[in-house]
């Protein structure tokens, strides 16, 4: 049992809109001790992603994050002390913990904890192998089941999700438009991802540029963002067109929500589909998806890209980062790497 602080970020008021450092408190508190089905874990990496906006802007009546409470999120730890069946002190494990440096966590969570190999480096099996892969994966394959030679957008596309959902679309023989902010971004996708076309919707009219690159329409359009992108790929959708409704980073936080899509309707006229999806629903399935991803990484036709912060005192500034576009492919701050003694 670790004797020492634990540096911890609190939720310290709800972000009306905006977040920034501001919305979060620093404090330094015992290591806690684990009950009875808990394991204290030391926490390793943290997955910093939009959705989190969710959690800390709804009222702790309905399921939000306790003003005052610890910072909740996604995270690679390692277990140093168990007594939770199933998990040994010096397991790998990805699952729901906190924003500080040791947690006493019970498994459960929006998706229950998950032990990982220790082939595989935490980052990536927080990252691209973990949640964010996998609703790329799944969003990619299930829902929008792709046939060689479709035109497939995607917006937030050199993001963590987009990021690697454009590339398993390449990988699928398909024909990709990313939509994305800011030239470094654009670079990227064209360049290190192998893209057919970017639009960079800082600096180009995103509905012009669709017309452009999308001359027959578009078969899947695979959505992050919501809002007036989403409007744009609708009106432009061909016969039998998907809408892989994967997030809406531009709703999250907005009180009063702005209203829907106004083109919907598009989708009647060809037949279309626009379907939700949770990668969570997926779980039984995440071993499938993370060999076929791990095959892809290592024949190099899937580039794991990672944005990285170091050091748990910047995590905030980190999760900011997702809403000013600084990003260049997945968030993710590194609080330490595994304790020596327990390293796999
Ligand atoms: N359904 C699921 O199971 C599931 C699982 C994981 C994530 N998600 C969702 O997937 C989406 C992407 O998540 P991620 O972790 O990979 O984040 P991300 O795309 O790496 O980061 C967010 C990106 O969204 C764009 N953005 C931010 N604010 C915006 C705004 N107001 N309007 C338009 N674009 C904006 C920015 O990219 P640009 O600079 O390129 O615009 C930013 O870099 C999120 O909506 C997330 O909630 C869903």
């Amino acid at each position: 049992m670790p004797t020492g602080i634990n540096r911890q970020w609190l939720l310290a008021k709800r972000p009306g809109g905006k977040v920034d450092e501001t919305n979060f408190r620093w404090v330094e508190s015992p290591i806690p001790s684990p009950a009875n089905g808990q394991a204290l874990v030391r926490n390793l990496w943290i997955s910093l992603h939009p959705t989190a906006l969710l959690a800390i802007s709804a009222d702790e009546s309905q399921g939000g994050t306790p003003l005052g409470g610890v910072m909740q999120g996604d995270l690679a730890s390692q277990v140093i002390e168990s007594r939770l069946p199933g998990f040994e002190p010096g397991d790998l494990v990805v699952g729901f913990a906190g924003w500080e440096d040791y947690s006493a966590i019970d498994g459960q969570g929006f998706i229950p904890a998950r032990k990982f190999s220790p082939d595989i480096p935490p980052n990536l099996a927080l990252g691209t192998l973990g949640v964010t892969g996998m609703a790329a994966y799944f969003g990619v394959l299930e829902v929008g089941r792709p046939r060689a030679g479709e035109t497939f957008v995607i917006s937030a596309a050199a993001g963590g999700v987009g990021s690697v959902a454009a590339q398993i679309a390449k990988i699928q023989g398909l024909r990709v438009i990313g939509i994305a902010g800011g030239k470094e971004k654009c670079d990227w996708l064209l360049r290190e991802a192998g893209l057919d076309g970017v639009i960079d919707h800082r600096s180009e009219e995103v509905g012009k540029r669709l017309d452009e690159l999308c001359p027959q329409g578009i078969d899947i359009f695979f959505d992050n963002v919501g809002g007036s992108v989403l409007d744009e790929a609708l009106t432009r959708l061909r016969q039998n067109g998907r809408v892989v409704l994967c997030g809406g980073t531009s709703r999250y936080g907005k009180d009063p929500q702005p209203p829907g899509p106004k083109n919907y309707l598009a989708l009647v006229m060809i037949n279309g589909r626009m379907e939700g999806l949770l990668a969570k629903d997926y779980l039984p399935r995440f071993p499938e998806a993370v060999a076929a991803m791990r095959a892809w990484i290592r024949s190099g036709q899937l580039k794991s890209k990672e944005d990285i912060v170091v050091g748990l005192e910047n995590a905030p500034a980190a999760f900011a980062r997702n809403f000013t576009g600084a990003n260049i492919g997945k968030q993710l701050v590194k609080i330490a790497d595994p304790p020596l003694s327990l390293r796999p």
